[in-house]
């Protein structure tokens, strides 16, 4: 588990001045010729889970990042790795930590470009010594995992974006780390791939069950990718939560302006608008036709809805137990509602 507690991390040449001002209540703007860019940020991540950090431009999402990996020294808080308090490591101890528990992905692929895709996935492993053998076949590996094999000789030059993206994402993978951080993967590419890299994600984090941080100023993406997203603004984390919760609880009016043009249908959930058995108004779910489980979004469910002629739907967790039903008018009331009422 990666577990961020009380991060700061104020620019400046007297940040630990600052800090101590901020600890005693002095407001912020009596600082400016300091960037207080992330203020008493705290959150968890498990392992097979994917956090998105969220937040307009300046805000702090990348100085965050940058955090966990200590690329920048936080100003105070502690950052823990399976029990291993990350602030506390040497340069050696952050060394070997950077180059194989905790690996980070940047938005421009840094990729090299007079090296093969193989040489540059295999780079990192290169850097670790690792014999030519076993670079080449955790290489070839991991571009197998991200659906890049048999591209393993061309250049970087000949790669689309979206191709280059996931070649620097299998150079991360080849490192088995238990982290990734994800700097903005997605936003240099056009909105189809941007979809496809997405989906592609998903189900490559459902294999691979790391611990993934995945920054984005798209709240889309966010609610897509994220089983927990964490709202950024003004370096403080104005909110977190699920997609769902997000969505229908915004915290402020900040989120509130975030999630006022997302489409309900790609947030909610068979569990947001199903009607528990045994309620008086239930249905019995002998009689419905189709079948869905409690997380899968509307947009996924609402034309089975439809076409079971009024029959609806039997919700259920994976393990197959039935635990409600959903109806056409269950949905429209949901979307009415934005999911307020449940
Ligand atoms: N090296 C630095 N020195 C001083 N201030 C910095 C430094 N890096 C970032 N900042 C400031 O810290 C704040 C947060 O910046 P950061 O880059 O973390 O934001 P961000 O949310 O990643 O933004 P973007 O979406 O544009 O990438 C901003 O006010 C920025 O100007
Ligand atoms: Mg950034």
């Amino acid at each position: 588990m990666l577990e961020i507690r009380h991060l700061y991390k104020i620019y400046g040449a007297r940040e630990q001045e600052v800090f101590e001002r901020l600890q005693r209540g002095e407001p912020r703007t009596e600082h400016a010729d300091h960037v207080v860019a992330i203020e008493d940020v705290s959150f968890q991540v498990d392992a097979g889970s994917t956090y998105v950090i969220m937040g307009l431009s300046g805000s702090g999402k990348s100085t965050l990042v940058r955090c966990i990996n200590r690329l920048h020294e936080p100003t105070s808080g502690a950052i823990s790795l399976g029990g291993e308090d990350i602030t506390q490591a040497s340069r050696a101890r952050l060394r070997s930590l950077r180059g194989q528990r905790v690996a980070m992905v940047f938005q421009g692929y840094g990729l090299l470009p007079n090296r093969s895709v193989l040489a540059n996935v295999a780079f990192g492993l290169e850097l670790k010594r690792v014999n030519e053998k076993e670079r080449t076949q955790r290489a070839l590996a991991s571009l197998e995992l991200v659906g890049r094999a048999g591209r393993e000789k061309r250049y970087p030059a000949e790669l689309s974006g979206g191709m280059q993206q996931r070649v620097g994402l299998a150079r991360a993978l080849a490192m088995d780390p238990e982290v990734l951080l994800l700097d903005e993967p997605f936003s240099g590419l056009d909105p189809l791939t941007r979809k496809q890299m997405q989906r592609e994600l998903i189900e490559l984090q459902s294999r691979i069950q790391k611990i993934i941080v995945f920054i984005t100023h798209d709240l889309d993406e966010a609610l897509t990718i994220g089983n927990r997203i964490g709202i950024m603004r003004e370096g403080r984390l104005v909110q977190e939560g699920t997609p769902q919760e997000v969505f229908c609880k915004p915290s402020e009016p900040y989120v509130a302006d975030f999630v006022r043009d997302v489409n309900p249908l790609l947030v909610l959930t068979a569990h947001d608008c199903m009607r528990p058995l045994g309620e008086r108004d239930a249905v019995a779910p002998d009689g419905l036709a189709c079948r869905v489980s409690a997380d899968t979004r509307l947009a996924d469910i609402v034309g089975l809805v439809a076409s079971s002629n009024g029959g609806g739907v039997v919700v259920e967790h994976q393990l197959g137990k039935a635990i409600g039903a959903v109806l056409p008018d269950d949905i429209l009331a949901a979307v009415a509602s934005r999911g307020s009422a449940k």
